[in-house]
């Protein structure tokens, strides 16, 4: 038997762990393994990378991913160069599945946010065996109660937040931290807990400057003569559209957030008088080693993605629900992005310790 795996969209803390655990279980079975190299790319390049027993050594705490990544690439919408050297777009799924085919592959784990998870999904539809395994930094996956890299990503920014603590307190300025999470507030309604934030603005929140002025001139008038905001990229700005960095041609989700911490900071500053300085914490959240809970949690849907494929399973994602690992279909693993929404626990408790949500 012959198993695939990729690993596909943004990379993230634990890739690597999902790998090696994988490997192991399919190895204990006497099953080949074959990487592909930059998602489905890859497998329509047909760049492999070998795995065997060396191949997985010592990769539990890297981070990244040995098999290189990318979120660009769509097989049904690749980008294909002409002979006059232009690039123009094309459905390849077909010479995907081919070579799926002449590769002899039994089944593939695709290692993936929504985007590769679609993918997958829609490649299943043709006849491709597949099987999911969650990942994102941003946890807005409905269909996984967690998804490895997110608590990696959170110690990120809680780090970040504590050090930020420090220098505005001695220089009496607001600081303001804007973290990752593409259209959902986890990452930042976590760190924001975790790293005492006065302010936390997502994008499920729509947030007014009055607000955040009241809560920081509360503050100053209580003697504490700084205040931390953490913003989630995908919060809209005032006019309620989000900041957009940068769009990617061709990609599912062309549109690279960013930039709404500097607005949010320049405003308060205006509106306050109280020098404010922003700090974008960018990639950094997703580099570095896995967290323990995310080589746990990678290992855990590692070894229940191999058994899956093993069992010729295909068309489901693994998942986490509550504490028990389990499989979804895909088809429900991609409909719905999970939001923070207003009963929200944590978002209840943050509440209660008095932190502002600009509304
Ligand atoms: O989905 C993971 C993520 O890190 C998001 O939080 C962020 O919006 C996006 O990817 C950044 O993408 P890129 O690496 O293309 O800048």
């Amino acid at each position: 038997m012959r198993v695939g795996i990729l690993t596909g969209g943004g990379d993230c803390p634990g890739l690597n762990a999902v790998i090696r655990a994988a490997a192991k279980t399919l190895f204990a079975s006497g099953v080949e393994v074959m990487g592909f190299r930059d998602g489905y790319r890859g497998i329509i390049n047909k760049n492999l990378m070998p795995i065997d027993k060396r191949a997985i050594s010592g990769l539990l705490h890297r981070g990244g991913t040995i098999l290189g990544t990318n979120n660009r690439d769509n097989p049904f919408n690749f980008p294909v160069k002409t002979p006059e050297g232009k690039t123009e777009y094309c459905d390849v799924s077909d010479q995907l599945l081919e070579n799926m085919h002449e590769l002899k592959l039994d089944n593939l784990i695709s290692i993936g946010g929504d985007g590769t998870l679609s993918i997958a999904k829609e490649l299943v539809e043709k006849g491709a065996r597949i099987v999911g395994v969650p990942k994102t930094i941003d946890n807005d996956l409905a269909a996984t109660d967690q998804t490895f890299g997110f608590d990696t990503a959170v110690a990120t920014a809680t780090e970040a937040l504590d050090k930020l603590h420090s220098t505005a307190e001695s220089h009496h300025r607001v600081m303001v931290l804007e973290v990752m999470g593409r259209y959902a507030g986890w990452i930042a309604l976590w760190s924001g807990v975790a790293g005492g934030a006065d302010v936390i603005l997502i994008p499920e929140i729509p947030w007014s400057l009055d607000s955040i002025v009241e809560k920081i001139e509360d503050r100053q008038k209580e003697g504490k003569l700084f205040s931390v905001i953490v913003v989630a990229e995908g919060t809209p700005g005032p006019d309620g559209e989000r900041v957009v960095r940068q769009t990617i041609k061709g990609s599912g989700d062309p549109l690279r957030l960013g930039g709404v911490g500097q607005v949010v900071g320049s405003l308060v500053e205006q509106a306050t008088g109280i020098e404010t300085r922003v700090t974008v914490l960018g990639h950094i959240q997703r580099g570095g080693s896995p967290s323990p809970l995310d080589r746990i949690l990678a290992t855990r849907f590692g070894v229940a993605a191999a058994e899956l494929a093993m069992a010729g399973r295909s068309g489901l994602m693994i998942a986490l629900k509550g504490t028990e690992i389990t499989a979804v279909p895909l088809e429900d693993a991609t409909k719905k992005i999970s939001n923070v929404t207003p009963e929200n626990q944590l978002l209840q408790t943050a509440r209660a310790t008095g932190i502002c949500f600009g509304d």
